[in-house]
């Protein structure tokens, strides 16, 4: 482990080592300046606890209080009640835990080891803003000793891997209501950036390579997390495929291609979610940092796609005051992690010297004042209660089961058969729990880590195994099954384990985490477990557990791949319910798995500075598409437990879009659901064909279903950067039904009437 990880606790850049070394003299040069914010107290009569709730009856009669008001009301009257000092006072966040490496303490009001704070203003009731990590749940910060024990679904690639966004709804009511009951009132979920490069470490929080998939997920996400009285976030805006070199970083991607891929993912989930706030990111594009980035902000965000919220920056991902502000960043998130308070004082500075109008002062306070009455932070403040961790852990553990893929089963070595009566359970420490993602993200669960002596101990650590342990629950679901475990760590005794057992399973984990991008290949010599153990037994079933795609050189060694993701607080009894037969695995790859490394767009780890994405929007299963590469298991593909057919393809051309409808049929002996999968081919595409539209399907044994899809307008155009607009070219497309990427069952071209309309008015 780089020493620098215990030494930071947090990444940060450079600059800001620099900046703590010098943090002494600076006091003195700048004191009001730079070392006020490190204090703990951030508001006046903040040290009185409850005030804001105290205040009621002094502010009930403003009219920004009128819940009958709209939001746009609401946020005229009380702004016209409200001083410079206190409008800038809701532009500037802290950091919600203690950063000793800067001296710095958070303040006293913020929940204790939590993402972010800002104050709310007593006098006119407006509330405070708690801030929480993030997508999988409510997660913990910094070295705070006591950790929130929390329940944390299924990783954001496993959730997008169900395909199915009432799963994602669901998971984000039941985090945002765990927020709530925690104290939060904003969090920090929305995770969309398209899995550009198989290696970003953050890749497990994220929703897979198509931006269509992508946003359709997140927006759900967004949607249940907003409906509990919590703002969402929808992040990190944009472009940030990539760990290393991540606050500095440069992505460069042709502005039209953009639209079409990464863009479109935060478009989408922007649209379906409605989020309160858009995370900056901390990368620039194309030149320029994304929290300072107006034609990210102000162009696309705002003028484009018509967002009313607010801009939130990354923990320490701003650079400029004035420049940030008429850019359209609206709230500098988490200071001490920016070099200097640029939403602080030198904010009230630049808008003194006019830098900054008071216009642009109102229209900032305004919008985080309209995301806070539109998500009834007014009217709901999260109260600290019990929470029902039985009933959240079930719907976990739901997530868990939707999103696990069963990527090969030969001769239906799953699930498990009544005849399989000894069982070898090998590696990973399957006995103990299940592996998740490191970072900001990071959920504490209830009880302890399962494996607390890995390395990393802290930040971007600790490696944490939730204590679900598949080997338990195994036991449970499969009581006439011998079930051995063998920690893998010694070859020989797996092997000999394997070879006296009907069965082996092999149990492989790869940590991956925020700050770190990690190799495509599982770690730690698990490929060559997973082969002798294979030449031991060939009824070896291999469960993965990781971040992202990992290669599989022994696919066709073994019997059985299971990609169970980070499954989440109940993981483990989700995967021995697959490998069981008590739930039929319903999930489908989100991306690619690739048979050599350098079929991926970007084989090689990532490198600092300029990254140029030359691929433009022919991003994941495009690019195999595009390259006439066969994938060892490709984009939307998954097995289940009984079987499919898909039928009746029927076409209709609509303004703008086409009505596709087909029916689906279960034809084997078990309940199950299919994923029906809608591509489109046009000509001039960035890629031969894109995924146009999808649906989880749940059906009986023999069940029978007719389904009926319209395809989203974008998915059949070209955007035109210069004229700002799309466009369906006229012609005839090819519609192909399929159950993945590349097994298509039926197609049907149809005749679109020409289209074009700008980025507002699709
Ligand atoms: C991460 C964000 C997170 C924030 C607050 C940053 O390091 O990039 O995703 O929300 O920290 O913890």
């Amino acid at each position: 482990m780089p020493p620098i990880w215990v030494a930071l606790k947090r990444s940060i850049p450079s600059s800001f080592v620099l900046f703590a070394a010098l943090l002494p003299t600076w006091c003195a040069a700048l004191l009001t300046l730079a070392c006020t914010p490190l204090r703990a107290s951030t508001e006046p009569g903040a040290s009185r606890p409850g005030v804001v709730e105290d205040n009621r009856a002094a502010v009930e009669n403003g009219p920004w209080m009128n819940a009958e008001l709209s939001s746009a009301e609401r946020v005229r009257a009380v702004l016209a009640e409200m001083s410079v000092e206190e409008k800038l006072r809701l532009l500037m966040g802290y950091y919600g835990a203690d950063a000793a490496w800067k001296g710095y303490t958070a303040p006293a009001e913020a929940r204790p080891g939590s993402a972010g704070y800002v104050p709310g203003i007593a006098r006119l009731g407006i509330p405070r803003q708690w801030q929480t990590d993030a997508g999988m749940g409510v997660a913990t910060q910094g070295s705070a000793a006591v950790k929130r024990e929390r329940t944390a679904l299924p990783s954001g690639l496993a959730m997008a891997a169900s395909w199915d966004p009432s799963v994602a709804e669901a998971g984000g009511r039941m985090i945002g209501e765990e927020a709530h009951a925690s104290g939060f009132n904003v969090m920090l979920a929305g995770s969309v950036n398209l899995q550009r490069d198989p290696h970003c470490g953050r890749n497990f929080e994220y929703a897979g390579e198509d931006p269509y998939l992508a946003g359709v997920m997140a927006g759900a996400q967004i949607a249940g997390i907003q409906s509990q009285h919590v703002i969402s976030t929808l992040k990190h805006y944009a472009v940030n495929a990539q760990e290393t070199d991540r606050n500095a970083g440069d992505s460069i991607l042709d502005p039209g291609a953009a639209r079409m891929s990464d863009l479109l993912a935060f478009e989408l989930a922007l649209e379906r979610g409605r989020p309160g706030a858009v995370m900056c990111a901390y990368n620039k594009l194309n030149g320029t940092y994304a929290c300072e980035n107006a034609w990210l902000l102000t162009q696309v965000l705002r003028k484009d796609w018509g967002f009313s919220g607010y801009v939130l920056s990354d923990w320490g991902a701003v650079h400029s005051s004035a420049k940030a502000a008429n850019a359209g960043l609206e709230q500098a998130s988490g200071f001490p992690f920016d070099d200097r308070p640029y939403f602080g004082t030198l904010l009230r500075q630049a808008v003194e010297s006019g830098e900054v109008s008071r216009a642009r002062l109102d229209e900032m306070a305004g919008r985080v004042l309209f995301a806070m009455f539109e998500n009834g932070l007014f009217e709901h403040p999260p109260k600290i209660r019990a929470i029902d961790f039985e009933k959240n852990g079930a719907l976990s553990q739901h997530a868990a089961e939707q999103g696990i893929v069963l990527l090969k089963n030969e001769e239906q070595i799953l699930p498990l058969a009544q005849s399989v009566k000894t069982v070898a359970m090998i590696g990973g420490y399957a006995d103990r729990g299940v592996l998740s993602g490191g970072g900001s993200s990071q959920v504490y669960p209830r009880g302890k880590n399962a494996v607390p002596d890995l390395q990393p101990s802290s930040w971007p650590g600790p490696v944490m195994y939730f204590p679900s342990s598949p080997l338990i629950e195994l036991r449970r679901a499969a009581p006439h099954t011998q079930i051995t475990f063998d920690p893998g760590t010694k070859q020989q005794d797996a092997v000999a384990l394997a070879k006296r057992s009907d069965v082996a399973i092999v149990f492989v984990t790869q940590w991956t985490t925020e700050t770190l991008d990690v190799p495509v290949v599982l770690p730690d010599d698990q490929d060559d477990l997973i082969r002798a153990v294979a030449a031991a037994n060939p009824k070896t079933i291999v469960v993965l557990e990781t971040g992202g795609p990992v290669l599989m050189p022994w696919a066709k060694e073994v019997g059985a791949i299971v990609q169970a993701w980070y499954p989440g607080t109940q993981g483990g009894r989700a995967i021995a319910r697959v490998l069981s037969g008590a739930a039929n695995p319903s999930g489908r790859l989100p991306f690619t798995i690739p048979l050599r490394r350098v079929d991926w767009r970007h084989p090689d780890l990532p490198k600092a500075g300029k990254v140029h994405y030359e691929e433009g929007a022919t991003v994941g299963y495009k690019w195999f598409d595009q390259q006439q590469l066969t994938p060892r298991f490709e984009f939307g593909s998954g097995l289940s437990y009984t079987t499919f057919a898909y039928a009746e393809l029927a076409l209709k051309p609509l303004e703008r879009t086409l009505e596709v409808t087909f029916s689906v049929e279960n034809t084997g002996e078990n309940a199950g659901q299919a994923v029906a999968q809608i591509y489109v081919a046009g000509k001039g595409w960035e890629a031969p064909q894109r995924l146009a539209a999808f649906a989880k399907v749940a059906l009986e044994a023999g069940e029978k279903k007719l389904v009926s899809l319209r395809v989203d307008p974008r998915l059949l155009a070209i955007w035109n950067e210069k004229s700002g607009g799309w466009k369906i070219a006229p012609g005839s497309y090819e519609v192909r039904l399929g159950s993945s990427s590349r097994r298509v069952h039926q197609r049907g071209t149809i005749e679109l009437e020409g289209a074009s309309w700008s980025a507002r008015s699709h």
